[in-house]
């Protein structure tokens, strides 16, 4: 199958020397390329700005802002089987970006912000024939905010993640994660290294679009 991976943060520039970004490591994109690589399935990884090297065999578009994302994305799912959007995509950017470096003022600063669009929900809004998977990070009441999630941005499974422990999500080398999928069904994967749990994950994903596949054609 041809899949379509993202990975990482994005940046969202303030000035020539500041960004907004988030702890994303983008060890859990690059965990689920190599999972489906190793599974003889053709991958195209969209990368935020990592310090990981990229799994041998997929083809990396690297990415730096939240517009470039969305271009990338909606450019590979023209030709794709199924989309795992797993990057961590800045809900927010700046209005303005500076040209030049901004001086320090003294006392408060406030920057306006404006709301990134989704790019997950975009591309599921559109009619589609593929499989789109949707993460959730989360530091509460997981279920629920997961399950609407999926509602929400139209996906077929969400794989939800708690982000506010510090031995597993963001930045660690372990997760632990809960999928949602669009039928009701849930599937807990315990705590392990990123690229066990990728395994798994991308097992349920390609089971799942395999029998959707099967059912278009
Ligand atoms: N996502 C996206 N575009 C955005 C924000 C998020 O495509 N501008 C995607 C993420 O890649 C992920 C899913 O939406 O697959 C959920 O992201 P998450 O950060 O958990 O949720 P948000 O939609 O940002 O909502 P909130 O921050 O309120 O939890």
């Amino acid at each position: 199958m041809r899949v379509v991976i993202t990975a990482g943060p994005t940046r969202e520039p303030i000035d020539p020397v500041r960004f907004i970004s988030n702890r994303s490591s983008g060890k859990m994109g690059y965990a689920l390329a190599e999972a489906s690589i190793a599974g003889g399935h053709e991958v195209t990884l969209i990368s935020g700005p990592v310090s990981i090297a990229a799994p041998a065999g997929a083809r990396v578009v690297s990415v730096t802002t939240s517009d470039e994302l969305y271009d990338a994305v909606h450019r590979a799912v023209a030709a794709c089987d199924v989309l795992v959007m797993c990057a961590a995509v800045s809900d927010y950017k700046p209005v303005a970006v500076a040209k030049q470096k901004m001086p320090k003022q003294s006392g408060a600063f406030s920057l306006q912000l404006t709301a990134t669009r989704d790019i997950l929900a975009s591309v599921a809004r559109e009619p589609h024939s593929f499989v789109v998977v949707g993460f959730a990070a989360e530091t509460h009441e997981l279920e629920s905010k997961a399950r609407a999630k999926l509602r929400a941005k139209n996906c077929d499974i969400i794989v939800a993640n708690n982000v506010s422990r510090s031995d597993s999500g963001m930045e660690s080398d372990d997760n632990e994660v809960i999928i949602f999928l669009r039928d009701g069904a849930l599937k807990t994967i315990s705590r392990a290294p990123k690229k066990i749990i990728a395994h798994e994950i991308m097992k349920i994903v390609f089971e799942f679009a395999q029998k959707s596949l099967t059912k278009i054609l």
